[in-house]
């Protein structure tokens, strides 16, 4: 069996099956932040990812939402059914940080009640700019209906993932979720949610358990990933 690579990300890359509706995703060590401008590899970080990814997806399909994973198949690989991804970057924000700070007059840590729901399109030669539905429906990115069900795909996300991180004590911040089309045309959530897609601070201490220890110089990477990952596998 060969597999072929299809597409190489910034930290997955992706390759053919055994079967035509089933690629293989391989969770590297690679990192980056700032539109790929600062670049790591940290061993270890790739299983750590793909593991939670695993989990918080088995986790949703049991709360009715379709994703791609089908099963891990080693350390940092994980058979998904084959997607057509859609461009689109879907976040869902419960507390203000990050570009919402810096683009908008919010102050940070405020709680967003109801969450927003903030959608860009995924270029990085465009700065994954920020849409609107007007623009999302003139691109043809997604029909009116397919747009209502992604937002409430992402609340229904939202609510099962706030619910198990705040058993964890962690609070979620923010994450990004990406979804494409199935060989029936059906809407699934794909990609990864990990910490380099969530944003998670301790309840506690507040301190960041995310890929902002990364991009800010916060502290040991690994060693937060670690501790995250030991927390939602439950593992200590
Ligand atoms: O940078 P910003 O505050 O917009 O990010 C919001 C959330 O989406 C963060 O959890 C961040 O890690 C995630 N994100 C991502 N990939 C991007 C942009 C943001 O995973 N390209």
């Amino acid at each position: 069996m060969t597999e072929e690579l299809l597409y190489a990300g910034k930290a997955k890359s992706v390759y053919g099956s055994d079967r035509a509706d089933e690629l293989i995703v391989v969770f590297r060590d690679d990192i980056t932040a700032f539109d790929g401008g600062k670049k790591d590899v940290i061993a270890g970080k790739g299983e750590f990812n793909a593991r939670v990814s695993a989990r918080l997806y088995d986790l949703l399909e049991g709360r009715g939402i379709p994703t791609h994973f089908i099963a891990l198949e080693g350390p940092a690989r994980m058979r998904v059914r084959r997607l057509k991804m859609i461009p689109l970057e879907v976040i869902v924000r419960n507390i203000a940080a990050g570009s919402l700070v810096r683009r908008y007059p919010f102050v940070e840590g405020t709680p967003l009640d109801p969450p927003l729901i903030v959608i860009d399109y995924k270029d990085d030669s465009l700065h994954d700019p920020m849409l609107n539905d007007d623009i999302i429906l003139a691109l043809g990115l997604l029909t009116r209906e397919e747009l209502g069900e992604v937002k409430r795909f992402a609340l229904r996300v939202n609510e099962v993932l706030q619910e198990l991180f705040a058993d964890l004590g962690i609070q979620l911040v923010d994450f990004k979720i990406e979804f494409g089309r199935d060989a029936d045309g059906k809407i699934r959530l794909g990609d990864e949610i990990s910490m380099d897609s969530m944003r998670l601070w301790d309840i506690r201490t507040g301190a960041s358990l995310d890929k902002d220890v990364y991009r800010f110089e916060k502290g040991d990477v690994l060693a937060t990933y670690g501790q995250v990952a030991s927390r939602i596998l439950g593992e200590d």
